[in-house]
């Protein structure tokens, strides 16, 4: 025993001797001399991981001029969770012994051969003859310079972090700043021919196809394609174009071309330290500076018009971007989301061109929807719509065209694209034209039915009309046939409830038990009654089969008429009910993707929804709501709004659900009476006097808006005591203005939607306001939402006025257990 011990002790000095030798020993070695091969391993001399998970293994370190801080080194690099590493040139903070420090994580502005990685035990060599060459640990060749002919002595990591191979009289042979990836540092030159490329993101290093270069007559930033297609340029001046030797250098405060007659391109913040400035995987140039010990990104400088929308894949491909946010694909049933839950990854024909069966070629309209590439050089003028689209149809090449039109003009600009990337609305008070764009589609044998803008001009139109003849007559026998069947049923009812139109169906309850397979499969479970999954014809269904009723049959009637007549896209459907003898069942269109609390509180079998899904939900709520408090024949309060009650379709569409709660109150009667119900966590403060009106859903709506933004529960049992209320965690980070702490940690890139965020923030907070009265109507909400209104600016910033009344036995029922579909038909009356 004690020798293990000792021999412990023994081990752990060891340890602590090497790692402090590590850390105390000064650094500043921005040379090597060949020849020295490296291994990739973590006894490289100087091995830190960084606050963001990533590590470096650095060879070579040039120190800050001032001693320390933001440092240029090289070695291998790799990012969290640290499988794959890269060779590369980084930007690391270094203390005044010259170590590097664990923040701010490193920065990338150079590698090697960014679409193959290396892994563990990979070779550097360093040789007289070959300069760098780059080995993974199977032997493979992954890089090497190119150094024919020149004899070199060693490398050089300059004060400006270019990393150079020199000869034995120190002059150059082959150095990083030739040959640029997606990074320029300040002092680094683009000449004519060298290219910045975006990485596809930020954990696939590859090439993407965007890149920004330097041409002739200006700087371009374009994407890959045949040819390639343009989203940003910015000409140069009639004395610089055609000056091959010109090219541009990023200097502090700008980034100018140096030619004969010198001129700016972008005007930016000057450096406070270290900047650099990389083409990012979505088509931006952010410039980066170290300010205050972390790097921030100062400026984005391909800022293209009129909004963040002209980016070639904002929204993937044939995504439609509006707002800045959301993402679509084209109407129809041409197109399909190449991933439901990620809109941004754009969409892809269901069927794709063929170049031999051109005959049942088509376009489909999209109005008022435009494109990046409105700046292409190559478009045609002076053409009509017509024209335009016949040049699309009769060249299989082309994808897509788009066509530009003043007001009061019929012959426009028309821009035909081979391959078609994201689209975007056109807003003609910013872009001052009139677009719509047509895309190219291929119809199969027996088409989808679309409101085609050629109606059976051509062959393939006439074909179209016949089938569609057919299977409307099809469709005909089918309806009427199961309209005899149900008029054989309801005869044998007794209750006189007719069918009546656009009212949900009436089923039996022995057809209920033939959709769910006997209850078969549940999908959720509440105080009030379980929900079945289930099959009607084609269409998948959620039966929710009610308990312990209490009222009688013509009660429940009334609430299923009442409840079958409010439709709205953000509203879960009641397709149907059931009331035969005992039974009391429900009926509602199937939401594939479930609740929306299984998706925000953080949970690792789910990535986490990006900003723009979030903005989404938020927004379809607002408008469920609005609908049901401003639009509906009668003002309807839901009472019980909470992420368990908002499910999701297959593309995210948020809709409300569980009217069980809600009270039907006549629009002239603003106040209402009822007992205290819903779900702790989410009642507003005025349920502890009983008087409540419809901004109860609001203070409910700025809960739910808070857990999306914050990635937790408002009352979060597994939290500390202190931060177990978000609510009163959110009023004392607004007090102390650190309000941003708060965002769920898993949303990517809250930098770039900061102000957006903050603007929810405010609009949620707004939402909870203690006074009913201060709180917005759902319409405003709304309104907020789509830009056209601002947040009031005078908001009480007291938010709890004493710990909310909570009934501690119930809530983890009533929160946890929450049903998909709850009660319905069963709040007191
Ligand atoms: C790297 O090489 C060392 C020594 O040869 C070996 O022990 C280790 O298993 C290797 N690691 C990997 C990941 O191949
Ligand atoms: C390199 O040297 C070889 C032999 O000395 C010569 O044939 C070749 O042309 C040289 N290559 C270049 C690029 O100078
Ligand atoms: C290395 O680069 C620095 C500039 O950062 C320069 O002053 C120095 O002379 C270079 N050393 C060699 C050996 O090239
Ligand atoms: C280094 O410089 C000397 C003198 O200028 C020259 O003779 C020699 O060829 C140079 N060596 C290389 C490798 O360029
Ligand atoms: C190369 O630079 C180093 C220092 O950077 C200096 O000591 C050496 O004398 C230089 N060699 C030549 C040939 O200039
Ligand atoms: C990056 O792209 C790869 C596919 O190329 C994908 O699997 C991965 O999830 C993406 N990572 C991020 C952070 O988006
Ligand atoms: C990175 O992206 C490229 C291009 O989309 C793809 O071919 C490759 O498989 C991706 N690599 C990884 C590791 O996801
Ligand atoms: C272009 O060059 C001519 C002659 O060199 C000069 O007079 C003129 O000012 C220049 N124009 C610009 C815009 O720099
Ligand atoms: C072209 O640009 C280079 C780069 O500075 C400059 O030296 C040269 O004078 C320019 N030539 C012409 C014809 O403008
Ligand atoms: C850039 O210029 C500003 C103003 O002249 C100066 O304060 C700053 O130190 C400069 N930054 C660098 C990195 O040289
Ligand atoms: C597009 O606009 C035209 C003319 O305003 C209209 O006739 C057509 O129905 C619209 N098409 C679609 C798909 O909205
Ligand atoms: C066909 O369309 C492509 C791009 O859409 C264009 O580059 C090409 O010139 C067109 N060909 C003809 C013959 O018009």
């Amino acid at each position: 025993m004690p020798q293990m011990a000792s021999s412990f002790v023994f081990l752990l000095a060891t340890f602590l001797t090497w790692s402090f030798s590590v850390n105390a020993q000064p650094y500043d070695y921005p040379l090597a001399t060949a020849p020295t091969t490296w291994i990739n391993s973590p006894s490289l001399p100087h091995t830190v991981s960084s606050s963001d998970g990533s590590t470096v293994r650095s060879l070579a370190l040039r120190l800050n001029p001032g001693g320390y801080g933001p440092s240029f080194a090289t070695g291998f690099y790799c990012f969290s969770p640290c499988k794959i590493f890269f060779f590369s040139v980084f930007i690391v903070g270094a203390n005044s012994g010259g170590g590097i420090v664990y923040n701010p994580p490193a920065q990338v502005i150079w590698s090697a051969n960014r679409a193959h990685s290396v892994s563990e035990n990979a070779t550097l060599q360093l040789t007289s003859h070959s300069g760098l060459t780059l080995r993974d640990n199977d032997g493979t060749l992954v890089w090497s310079t190119d150094v024919t002919n020149r004899s070199v002595a060693g490398f050089n990591v300059t004060e400006t972090g270019n990393l150079v191979l020199f000869d034995i009289n120190n002059s150059s042979i082959w150095q990083s700043f030739d040959h640029p990836t997606d990074t320029l540092v300040l002092g680094q030159k683009l000449a004519q021919g060298m290219r910045l490329t975006a990485s596809i993101n930020s954990t696939n290093w590859t090439e993407s196809r965007l890149y920004l270069t330097l041409l002739a007559n200006g700087l371009y930033a374009l994407v890959y394609s045949n040819p390639p297609q343009t989203y940003f340029q910015h000409a140069i001046s009639a004395n610089n174009t055609g000056n091959k030797s010109a090219y541009i250098e990023f200097t502090n405060g700008s980034v100018v071309l140096i030619s004969n007659s010198p001129e700016n391109i972008f005007t930016m913040p000057e450096a406070v330290s270290v900047q650099f400035m990389r083409l990012e995987w979505d088509g931006h140039l952010r410039l980066y500076d170290f300010i205050q010990s972390s790097w921030k990104a100062v400026d984005d400088l391909l800022n293209v018009y009129p909004d963040n929308c002209a980016y070639p894949t904002v929204c993937g491909d044939y995504g439609i971007c509006s707002y800045k946010q959301y993402c679509s694909c084209p109407p129809g049933n041409y197109f399909t989301p190449v991933d439901s839950r990620q809109g941004n990854l754009g969409c892809k024909l269901l069927t794709p061109i063929s170049c031999t069966e051109k005959n049942n070629h088509n376009l489909i309209t999209l109005n008022d929807t435009t494109y990046f590439n409105y700046i292409d050089s190559s478009s045609i003028t002076g053409i009509d719509m017509e024209s335009c689209k016949q040049l699309c149809l009769r060249n299989c090449t082309c994808k897509g065209a788009f066509f530009h039109y003043g007001a009061n003009s019929s012959s426009g600009s028309c821009y035909l694209q081979s391959e078609v990337f994201s689209l975007e609305n056109n807003q003609p008070e910013l872009t001052h034209y009139n677009a719509s764009a047509y895309l190219k589609v291929q119809l199969t044998p027996s088409p989808p039915p679309y409101n085609s803008s050629r109606k059976g001009k051509t062959w393939s139109g006439a074909l179209l009309g016949i089938t569609l003849g057919g299977a409307v007559v099809v469709l005909g026998i089918i309806v009427s046939f199961i309209m005899w069947l149900r008029r054989g049923r309801e005869e044998q009812e007794e209750d006189g409830i007719d069918q009546l139109p656009g009212m949900p169906t009436r089923f039996t309850f022995k057809e209920l038990q033939v959709a769910t397979e006997n209850f078969a499969r549940k999908l959720g479970e509440g105080g009030f009654g379980t929900v079945f999954e289930g099959h009607s014809g084609d269409e998948r269904i959620a039966v929710k089969r009610l308990e312990n009723i209490r009222h009688g049959k013509k009660d429940f009637l009334a609430e299923v008429e009442t409840i079958g007549s409010i439709h709205h896209i953000n509203l879960v459907r009641l397709i149907g009910f059931c009331a035969d003898k005992m039974n009391r069942l429900l009926v509602y269109e199937y939401m594939c993707n479930g609740s929306l609390d299984k998706w925000i509180y953080c949970s690792e079998e789910r990535a986490p929804l990006n900003w723009s899904a979030r903005y989404k939900i938020i927004t379809d709520i607002a408008k469920g709501l609005c609908y049901l408090h401003e639009e509906c024949r009668q003002k309807i309060l839901h009472l019980d709004i909470k992420p368990a009650n908002i499910l999701l379709d297959e593309r995210f569409n948020a809709k409300i659900s569980d009217f069980g709660l809600s009270k039907l109150i006549d629009r002239d009667k603003s106040r209402v009476m009822v007992g205290m119900q819903g779900t702790p966590g989410y009642l507003a403060p005025e349920w502890q006097t009983s008087i409540i009106t419809e901004k109860v859903d609001v203070y409910s709506f700025g809960v739910v808006v808070m857990e999306i933004l914050c990635g937790r529960r408002n009352l979060d049992y597994s939290q500390k005591e202190e931060n177990l209320h978000l609510i009163k965690l959110m009023e004392e980070k607004s007090k102390s203005n650190q309000l941003l702490d708060l965002i769920d940690k898993t949303l990517a890139d809250v930098e770039f939607y900061e102000e957006e965020i903050m603007n929810v923030l405010k609009l949620a907070m707004w939402c909870l306001q203690w006074d009913c009265t201060r709180r917005p109507s759902m319409l405003s909400v709304v309104k907020v939402l789509e830009r056209a209104m601002e947040v009031e600016p005078s908001l009480d910033y007291n938010f709890v006025y004493s710990i909310p009344m909570i009934m501690t036995n119930s809530i983890g029922q009533v929160d946890q257990s929450a049903p998909l579909l709850a009660s319905v038909l069963s709040g007191p009356r």
